[in-house]
Protein backbone atom coordinates (compact mmCIF):
# COMPACT_ATOMS: atom_id res chain seq x y z
CA UNK A 1 0.00 0.00 0.00
CA UNK A 2 1.07 3.63 -1.33
CA UNK A 3 -0.26 5.09 1.94
CA UNK A 4 -0.73 6.31 5.37
CA UNK A 5 -3.36 4.93 7.47
CA UNK A 6 -4.80 4.31 10.87
CA UNK A 7 -7.94 2.20 11.37
CA UNK A 8 -10.58 3.19 13.97
CA UNK A 9 -9.14 6.36 15.35
CA UNK A 10 -11.73 8.83 15.38
CA UNK A 11 -9.32 11.22 17.90
CA UNK A 12 -7.42 12.17 15.01
CA UNK A 13 -7.35 15.83 13.80
CA UNK A 14 -9.39 16.19 10.33
CA UNK A 15 -7.89 17.10 7.69
CA UNK A 16 -10.43 17.42 4.64
CA UNK A 17 -8.82 16.96 1.53
CA UNK A 18 -10.94 17.34 -2.02
CA UNK A 19 -9.51 15.83 -5.75
CA UNK A 20 -10.58 15.26 -8.66
CA UNK A 21 -9.98 12.47 -11.25
CA UNK A 22 -11.25 11.59 -14.52
CA UNK A 23 -11.67 8.12 -15.75
CA UNK A 24 -13.68 5.63 -18.02
CA UNK A 25 -14.79 9.19 -19.74
CA UNK A 26 -15.82 10.45 -16.20
CA UNK A 27 -15.01 13.19 -13.93
CA UNK A 28 -15.11 12.48 -10.43
CA UNK A 29 -14.31 14.09 -7.45
CA UNK A 30 -13.17 12.80 -3.88
CA UNK A 31 -13.17 14.19 -0.46
CA UNK A 32 -10.64 12.13 1.85
CA UNK A 33 -9.64 12.90 5.26
CA UNK A 34 -6.62 11.59 7.98
CA UNK A 35 -7.05 8.68 8.59
CA UNK A 36 -7.67 6.73 5.47
CA UNK A 37 -5.80 4.97 3.09
CA UNK A 38 -4.28 7.01 0.04
CA UNK A 39 -5.57 10.28 1.02
CA UNK A 40 -3.94 12.46 -1.74
CA UNK A 41 -4.87 10.63 -4.98
CA UNK A 42 -6.18 7.90 -6.38
CA UNK A 43 -3.78 4.91 -5.63
CA UNK A 44 -1.83 3.22 -7.87
CA UNK A 45 -3.02 -0.16 -7.52
CA UNK A 46 -6.86 0.32 -6.82
CA UNK A 47 -6.64 2.62 -10.07
CA UNK A 48 -5.09 -0.31 -12.34
CA UNK A 49 -7.58 -2.94 -10.50
CA UNK A 50 -10.66 -0.50 -11.56
CA UNK A 51 -8.96 0.25 -15.19
CA UNK A 52 -8.95 -3.51 -16.11
CA UNK A 53 -11.97 -4.75 -14.35
CA UNK A 54 -15.14 -5.74 -16.37
CA UNK A 55 -18.10 -7.63 -14.91
CA UNK A 56 -18.80 -10.77 -16.27
CA UNK A 57 -22.20 -11.37 -18.02
CA UNK A 58 -25.07 -11.53 -15.78
CA UNK A 59 -23.41 -10.34 -13.09
CA UNK A 60 -25.85 -7.76 -10.59
CA UNK A 61 -24.56 -7.50 -7.37
CA UNK A 62 -20.77 -6.30 -6.14
CA UNK A 63 -18.87 -5.52 -3.53
CA UNK A 64 -16.37 -3.46 -2.96
CA UNK A 65 -14.48 -4.57 0.41
CA UNK A 66 -12.47 -2.46 2.69
CA UNK A 67 -13.70 0.72 0.89
CA UNK A 68 -11.75 3.18 2.45
CA UNK A 69 -12.96 6.70 1.34
CA UNK A 70 -15.02 4.69 -1.67
CA UNK A 71 -13.09 5.62 -5.01
CA UNK A 72 -13.54 1.95 -6.14
CA UNK A 73 -17.18 1.43 -5.22
CA UNK A 74 -17.91 5.13 -6.75
CA UNK A 75 -16.42 4.41 -9.95
CA UNK A 76 -17.72 1.06 -10.86
CA UNK A 77 -21.04 2.15 -10.03
CA UNK A 78 -20.85 5.10 -12.58
CA UNK A 79 -19.02 3.20 -15.34
CA UNK A 80 -21.41 -0.02 -14.96
CA UNK A 81 -24.71 1.23 -13.57
CA UNK A 82 -26.36 -1.88 -14.19
CA UNK A 83 -24.64 -3.54 -11.03
CA UNK A 84 -26.08 -3.55 -7.55
CA UNK A 85 -23.17 -1.95 -5.53
CA UNK A 86 -22.31 -2.16 -1.87
CA UNK A 87 -19.41 -0.33 0.15
CA UNK A 88 -17.58 -1.66 3.61
CA UNK A 89 -14.67 -0.98 5.44
CA UNK A 90 -13.69 -1.40 9.62
CA UNK A 91 -13.16 2.43 9.18
CA UNK A 92 -16.09 4.64 10.83
CA UNK A 93 -14.10 7.36 8.66
CA UNK A 94 -13.72 5.67 5.41
CA UNK A 95 -17.65 4.53 5.41
CA UNK A 96 -18.56 7.98 6.54
CA UNK A 97 -16.34 9.82 3.71
CA UNK A 98 -17.59 6.94 1.17
CA UNK A 99 -21.14 7.90 1.54
CA UNK A 100 -20.24 11.22 1.00
CA UNK A 101 -18.57 10.93 -1.97
CA UNK A 102 -21.33 8.02 -3.49
CA UNK A 103 -23.37 11.55 -3.20
CA UNK A 104 -20.80 13.49 -4.44
CA UNK A 105 -20.64 11.82 -7.86
CA UNK A 106 -24.21 11.74 -8.11
CA UNK A 107 -24.46 7.54 -7.69
CA UNK A 108 -26.61 5.28 -5.64
CA UNK A 109 -25.24 2.47 -3.45
CA UNK A 110 -25.18 0.69 0.17
CA UNK A 111 -22.33 1.47 2.29
CA UNK A 112 -21.69 -0.78 5.32
CA UNK A 113 -19.50 -0.29 8.64
CA UNK A 114 -18.09 -3.84 8.97
CA UNK A 115 -14.97 -5.87 10.02
CA UNK A 116 -14.93 -8.37 7.52
CA UNK A 117 -18.04 -9.85 7.11
CA UNK A 118 -19.62 -9.34 10.49
CA UNK A 119 -22.33 -7.09 9.35
CA UNK A 120 -22.88 -8.23 5.95
CA UNK A 121 -25.51 -10.74 5.54
CA UNK A 122 -26.13 -11.59 1.22
CA UNK A 123 -23.38 -13.18 -0.77
CA UNK A 124 -22.47 -11.24 -4.31
CA UNK A 125 -21.49 -11.63 -8.05
CA UNK A 126 -18.41 -9.78 -7.64
CA UNK A 127 -15.69 -8.85 -5.07
CA UNK A 128 -12.88 -6.32 -5.37
CA UNK A 129 -10.02 -5.93 -2.65
CA UNK A 130 -6.84 -3.60 -2.11
CA UNK A 131 -6.18 -5.44 0.87
CA UNK A 132 -5.37 -3.77 4.09
CA UNK A 133 -1.33 -4.75 4.24
CA UNK A 134 -0.73 -3.20 7.22
CA UNK A 135 -3.66 -5.59 9.17
CA UNK A 136 -1.17 -8.29 8.43
CA UNK A 137 -1.73 -11.73 6.54
CA UNK A 138 -4.02 -13.40 9.04
CA UNK A 139 -6.48 -10.66 8.20
CA UNK A 140 -5.31 -10.44 4.53
CA UNK A 141 -6.08 -13.93 4.37
CA UNK A 142 -9.11 -14.51 6.66
CA UNK A 143 -10.48 -11.25 4.28
CA UNK A 144 -9.81 -13.85 1.18
CA UNK A 145 -11.70 -16.61 2.84
CA UNK A 146 -14.36 -14.50 4.11
CA UNK A 147 -15.15 -13.53 0.32
CA UNK A 148 -14.85 -16.97 -1.07
CA UNK A 149 -17.76 -17.91 1.18
CA UNK A 150 -19.85 -14.46 0.15
CA UNK A 151 -19.93 -15.31 -3.68
CA UNK A 152 -22.30 -16.50 -5.39
CA UNK A 153 -22.05 -19.93 -7.43
CA UNK A 154 -19.89 -18.43 -10.62
CA UNK A 155 -18.86 -14.94 -8.92
CA UNK A 156 -15.41 -13.47 -8.56
CA UNK A 157 -12.96 -12.48 -6.15
CA UNK A 158 -10.67 -9.49 -7.87
CA UNK A 159 -7.97 -8.57 -5.96
CA UNK A 160 -4.61 -6.11 -6.24
CA UNK A 161 -1.58 -6.68 -4.35
CA UNK A 162 2.11 -6.01 -5.30
CA UNK A 163 4.83 -8.29 -5.57
CA UNK A 164 7.42 -6.96 -2.88
CA UNK A 165 3.92 -7.30 -0.51
CA UNK A 166 3.23 -10.88 -1.17
CA UNK A 167 1.36 -11.43 -4.01
CA UNK A 168 3.06 -15.05 -4.96
CA UNK A 169 2.29 -16.19 -1.89
CA UNK A 170 -1.19 -14.82 -2.11
CA UNK A 171 -1.64 -16.59 -5.33
CA UNK A 172 -0.88 -19.56 -3.94
CA UNK A 173 -2.74 -19.34 -0.75
CA UNK A 174 -5.86 -18.67 -3.44
CA UNK A 175 -5.44 -21.56 -5.61
CA UNK A 176 -6.23 -23.64 -2.52
CA UNK A 177 -9.50 -22.13 -1.63
CA UNK A 178 -10.73 -21.19 -5.15
CA UNK A 179 -10.94 -23.21 -8.27
CA UNK A 180 -10.00 -20.81 -11.12
CA UNK A 181 -6.75 -18.30 -9.91
CA UNK A 182 -5.57 -16.21 -12.91
CA UNK A 183 -3.01 -13.48 -12.65
CA UNK A 184 -4.47 -11.00 -15.03
CA UNK A 185 -1.88 -8.18 -15.00
CA UNK A 186 1.19 -7.54 -13.92
CA UNK A 187 1.32 -3.26 -13.64
CA UNK A 188 4.43 -1.94 -12.15
CA UNK A 189 4.76 -4.66 -9.81
CA UNK A 190 1.14 -4.67 -8.95
CA UNK A 191 -0.55 -8.08 -9.39
CA UNK A 192 -4.35 -8.38 -10.82
CA UNK A 193 -5.57 -11.36 -9.33
CA UNK A 194 -8.81 -12.76 -10.79
CA UNK A 195 -10.20 -15.77 -8.63
CA UNK A 196 -13.57 -17.45 -9.63
CA UNK A 197 -15.79 -19.69 -7.61
CA UNK A 198 -16.76 -22.78 -9.64
CA UNK A 199 -19.44 -24.69 -7.67
C1 LIG B 1 -5.51 -0.72 0.87
S1 LIG B 1 -6.84 0.09 1.63
C2 LIG B 1 -7.92 0.29 0.20
C3 LIG B 1 -8.92 1.40 0.37
C4 LIG B 1 -9.75 1.72 -0.86
N1 LIG B 1 -10.35 0.52 -1.42
C5 LIG B 1 -8.94 2.45 -1.92
O1 LIG B 1 -8.75 1.88 -2.99
O2 LIG B 1 -8.51 3.58 -1.68
C6 LIG B 1 -7.60 -1.19 2.58
C7 LIG B 1 -8.85 -0.81 3.34
O3 LIG B 1 -9.28 -1.96 4.10
C8 LIG B 1 -9.83 -1.52 5.31
N2 LIG B 1 -9.80 -2.63 6.27
C9 LIG B 1 -8.79 -3.00 7.09
N3 LIG B 1 -9.17 -4.06 7.83
C10 LIG B 1 -10.44 -4.35 7.46
C11 LIG B 1 -11.39 -5.32 7.90
N4 LIG B 1 -11.10 -6.20 8.84
N5 LIG B 1 -12.62 -5.32 7.34
C12 LIG B 1 -12.94 -4.39 6.38
N6 LIG B 1 -12.08 -3.44 5.94
C13 LIG B 1 -10.85 -3.43 6.47
C14 LIG B 1 -8.99 -0.32 5.69
O4 LIG B 1 -9.67 0.53 6.61
C15 LIG B 1 -8.72 0.32 4.33
O5 LIG B 1 -9.67 1.31 4.05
Amino acid sequence: MSGQYFENNPGLKHDIHEYSLSMNGNTFRFLTDSGVFSRNFFDFGSKSLVEIFKPYEGAKSFLDLGCGYGPIGTIVKKTFPFLDVTLSDVNPRAVELAEQNLLKNGVLANVILSDGFNEINQSFDLILLNPPIRAGKQIVYSLYIESEKHLNPMGELWIVIQKKQGAESSVKFLKEHFKIVEIIDKNKGYFIIKNKKVV
